[in-house]
């Protein structure tokens, strides 16, 4: 069986950033990433990572097991920090519903993955039929 060492989620929303905490409870790091927001530069390209973050860690019912549990999640975006993703061993996609938005991103992450295998957030299979296999495994 394959072990999991470290994961990144694509998508720091409702959906990812509750993902990465999940793994965080089972000692698992991860990377969450989301988009740059317009015109930002230094730290500021991960805004929207960090506030996903953030929101999960302020979320009632807790989203960490322990607060402490927050340091096993690194947060970046996807412009500056996709070739990460040759670091880890399963990689979740979590961004806004929007094919083509998903359908982009994961063309991408191919790129850097050469079709290693890729998770989705539940309930959206069957729209990704076109992609490589590897990105339809969920
Ligand atoms: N929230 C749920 O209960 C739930 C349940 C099942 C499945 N899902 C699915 O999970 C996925 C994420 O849902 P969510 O509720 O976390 O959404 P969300 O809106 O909370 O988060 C989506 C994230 O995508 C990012 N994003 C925005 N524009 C983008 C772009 N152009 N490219 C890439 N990312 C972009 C946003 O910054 C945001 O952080 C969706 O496909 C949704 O249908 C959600």
């Amino acid at each position: 069986m394959k072990r999991i060492h470290k994961v990144a989620v694509l998508g720091a929303g409702t959906m990812g950033a509750r993902i990465a905490a999940h793994f965080a409870n089972a000692g698992v790091p991860s990377y969450l990433f989301d988009i740059v927001p317009p015109d930002a530069d230094g730290p500021a390209r991960n805004k929207i990572a960090a506030a996903g973050l953030e929101a999960a860690k302020k979320s009632k019912p807790a989203a960490f097991f322990d607060p402490s549990l927050a340091r096993l999640v690194t947060i970046g975006n996807f412009e500056d920090d996709l070739k990460r993703l040759a670091e880890v061993d399963w990689i979740i996609e979590a961004v806004v519903e929007n094919l083509d938005l998903k359908r982009a991103l994961l063309k991408k992450v191919e790129a850097c993955r050469l079709l290693r295998p890729i998770a989705r957030a539940p309930g959206h299979d069957r729209k990704l039929r076109g992609r490589p296999q590897a990105a339809r495994r969920s």
